[in-house]
């Protein structure tokens, strides 16, 4: 049979997959590493999660549906704060862990984050709004973003954050502007580019940055940004600089090299201008395990890999540890979720050469999950409403949509008595999968069930058609 590059076939010949797929031993059985911690099966092999049955979950809320496990959630989000807390605690009195908004907000999420003691990074006047009526105080805020508003700008000075990210020279104009007319100092920060970009299992380190975020380290921008901000000491007090280099990294080698360059960034400033800059931001990307070729390192760990490249440094340069921060957003976020689907058709569709595949689609699909067609991101997936005998086959999950590339998991065992009305689970959807959902084909979203102690409720409301109608005015 031949290879067939578009992904995994199966023939008389066998079954194919990615290197990293091999036949499950059981199919029913689940990878802990992908699942909130209180997943397990139950009753007639159904997962339950938090002492709840899917299959009771899909009866009260419908599918799709996000499922977040808010004790998984919470627990991820103080595994990162004590570790950072203590790792740094010696080297420069503990370090601030900013969850990144952007993989998933709402109201009740900055609540949980509020109440687990992290900060907040928003990237939006929108995400703004959300901290702010979730109660998170405004010094517990970071803004992000390559091109504020003049409205956002204001919004976050108005709101008293204690940091804006800097991205570009008109902004530094902008903010000090907006300082003056709201008579307060801005806290601002740096975003350097420090040609590393951290993806999957490797970087790559380059001289110069071809990219939207933040300004060049290699080119000087970085280094005459930092002079411009000094030129505004009346209305902008700089804390630091800040670098983030990707995202899914799964070892600490490029945080090295980007450690490394912003520090002498870093001492450079402090030496021309006779400042101290109290903070530095390492960002955030730590990588998790959407499949089993993953395989993340704790936050202990990632903590104490950057406390000695930052000690390192430091003592090297002989500058004094700066208080370090980092934004992790998936890591928090991600495995604590997953998607409920109800299965809709299974078609064996015969390719060339005699091979066949399974298509099983489900009721969603690339409005509430645009990561495998976004980025060629790899899931998985088990069979939710009941365990099977039947034998493993290898399957391709699809949506409902109009597009050929509505992909949800490209290869996946399942039972191959897998059929319509069965519930689907796909785990590790918490991060980028509601926050970049879309309507596409007028597909209303999923809603967001938050479960914790054998108790269910929807923290995002399942969208309807009449919201989306209500946005015609014709
Ligand atoms: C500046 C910044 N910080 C933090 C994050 C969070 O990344 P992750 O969710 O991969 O941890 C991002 C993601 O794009 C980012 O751009």
């Amino acid at each position: 049979m031949r290879a067939h590059e578009a992904g995994a076939l199966h023939a008389e010949g066998g079954h194919h997959g990615p290197s990293w797929l091999s036949a499950p031993q059981d199919v029913n059985a689940l990878v802990p590493a992908l699942w909130a911690r209180s997943v397990r099966r139950g009753q007639q092999g159904a997962l339950s999660v938090a002492g709840l049955d899917v299959r009771d979950l899909a009866s009260e809320f419908g599918t799709p549906a996000y499922v977040i496990d808010e004790d998984d959630f919470r627990r991820r989000a103080r595994a990162f704060k004590a570790a950072f807390g203590d790792v740094f605690a010696d080297l420069c009195g503990g370090a601030d862990v900013y969850y990144a908004g952007k993989a998933f907000l709402c109201t009740a999420v900055a609540r949980w984050i509020a109440q687990e003691g992290l900060n907040l990074d928003v990237c939006s006047g929108g995400e703004l709004e959300v901290a702010i009526r979730a109660g998170l105080p405004g010094a517990r805020i970071g803004v992000h973003g390559n091109n504020k508003s003049v409205a956002e700008i204001e919004a976050a000075l108005g709101h008293g954050v204690g940091r804006i990210v800097v991205d570009s020279f008109e902004e530094i104009e902008r903010v000090a502007a907006a300082a003056k007319r709201l008579a307060v100092m801005a806290p601002v920060m740096v975003r350097v580019t420090v040609g590393v970009e951290a993806h999957t299992h490797e970087y790559i380190a380059t001289a110069h940055e071809d990219q939207k975020f933040g300004f060049s380290l290699a080119g000087g921008q970085a280094a005459e940004a930092v002079r411009r901000i000094l030129d505004h000491r009346e209305s902008l007090s700089l804390l630091g600089l800040h670098s983030h280099i990707g995202s899914q990294i799964f070892d600490t080698s490029g945080f090295e090299v980007a450690a490394r360059r912003v520090l002498e960034l870093h001492v450079q400033v402090v030496r021309e201008h006779g400042i101290q800059m109290p903070e530095l931001d390492l960002g955030g990307g730590f990588g998790i395990a959407y499949t089993t070729q993953h395989d993340p390192m704790s936050p202990r760990e990632l903590a104490s890999g950057m406390a000695q490249i930052v000690a390192r440094e430091c003592q090297a340069e002989g500058v004094p540890v700066p208080r370090i921060s980092v934004e992790p957003g998936r890591a928090i976020a991600g495995p604590s979720t997953f998607t409920l689907y109800e299965v809709g058709t299974v078609k064996e569709v015969l390719l060339d050469g005699g091979a066949s595949r399974t298509y099983v689609a489900v009721d969603g699909g690339m409005s509430d999950n645009i990561r495998p067609a976004l980025y060629d991101a790899d899931f998985s997936c088990t069979i939710a409403s009941r365990s099977s005998q039947a034998p493993a086959t290898l399957a391709r999950v699809v949506g409902k949509h109009c597009e050929s590339g509505d992909i949800l998991v490209k290869d996946e065992f399942l039972p191959s008595d897998v059929r319509a009305g069965d519930l689907l689970a796909v785990p590790v959807t918490g991060a980028y999968c509601r926050s970049l959902s879309s309507q596409y084909n007028h597909t209303p979203r999923p809603p967001v069930v938050a479960v914790s102690g054998g108790v269910a409720r929807q923290i995002v409301r399942r969208e309807t058609i009449e919201d989306l109608l209500a946005l015609d005015l014709d």
